[in-house]
């Protein structure tokens, strides 16, 4: 116990406000899929690039810290967990990127609640140690969540991502990793909170979705966003062309997030649109 309480303590987020010199204001930016990773400081409003729909906006310019206040380098990366449930595309977009030299976090842990996904194969690939904790093999939530805290702290991870991980979180989980936790939804937050986000858009008839990077609270897909991309729909667009095309920017989004939280980029306050 006294473990979890130092570790929580530790925020892998920069302190509010402009603690110390601002040197140089960093930001991410996205264009025509090419990473920049330091593009000049955004003015408000600024970041829609609408030949890419590709969203990217700060409210509040003391929200990026200067890059002089990253407190991870490559040599001593960020330590990422990976919670997930299936194919792990995502995962794969996390370990894609983490072998970057010039990358400053690692995916040290995949845990999934469903033996036998391809996710876990994934990881495995990359030689990350995985774990199966089923949660039918507990009889209360808190229970399985216990077991998953522990094996997070076992490989002493700063932040979670839930990557396609299908279970809600209960504050238990949530108390031990306090604004540390990052989820990625296929939908514009808040349009389309739950496990049909894109069924659920092509049913309203939207003609633009997407996809948000967010901080995880008790809510379902709610919490602070951090990014979100945008993406068009298609005439004649089913479930599967349109998820896919969403995914397809999740990959691109989801690792640069990690990397921005990492480089000291992106504080808890995160981004929003
Ligand atoms: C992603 O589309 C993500 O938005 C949602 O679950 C899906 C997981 O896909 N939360 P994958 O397992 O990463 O391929």
């Amino acid at each position: 116990m006294r473990n979890l309480e130092r570790r929580t303590n530790l925020s892998p987020f920069p302190k509010g406000g402009t603690r110390g010199i601002l040197l140089r204001v960093c930001a991410i930016n996205l264009v025509a899929n090419r990473e920049i990773p330091f593009a000049p400081p955004l003015k408000k409003g600024e970041g829609c690039n609408s030949n890419t729909l590709f969203v990217w906006g700060a409210n509040d310019m003391t929200d990026l810290i200067c890059e002089s206040e990253a407190t991870r380098t490559p040599a001593s990366p960020l330590r990422v967990g990976v919670l997930v449930s299936g194919n792990g595309s995502n995962l794969q977009a996390l370990l894609d990127y983490s072998e970057r030299r010039s990358c400053r976090f690692k995916v040290v842990s995949v845990i999934s609640n469903c033996p036998g996904v391809f996710a876990l194969e994934r990881a495995q690939r990359s030689n990350v140690p995985t774990q199966v904790i089923e949660h039918q093999k507990f009889t209360t939530r808190e229970e399985f969540e216990q077991n998953l805290i522990q094996a997070l702290i076992g490989h002493s991870v700063d932040v979670v991502v839930l990557a396609g991980f299908m279970r809600m979180l209960t504050p238990i989980f949530l108390r031990a990793f306090p604004n540390r936790i990052v989820n990625v939804h296929p939908a514009l937050s808040p349009s389309f909170p739950g496990a049909h986000a894109v069924k659920d858009a092509l049913k309203y008839g939207v003609r633009i979705t997407g996809c948000t990077v967010h901080l995880v609270d008790e809510g379902m897909d709610t919490g602070r966003i951090l990014a979100q991309a945008a993406v068009p729909v298609f005439e004649g667009d089913d479930e599967m062309t349109l998820k896919g095309r969403i995914q397809t920017r999740e990959h691109l989004l989801l690792p640069q997030v990690i990397e921005g939280i990492a480089r000291g980029l992106i504080s808890e306050k995160g981004f929003s649109v």
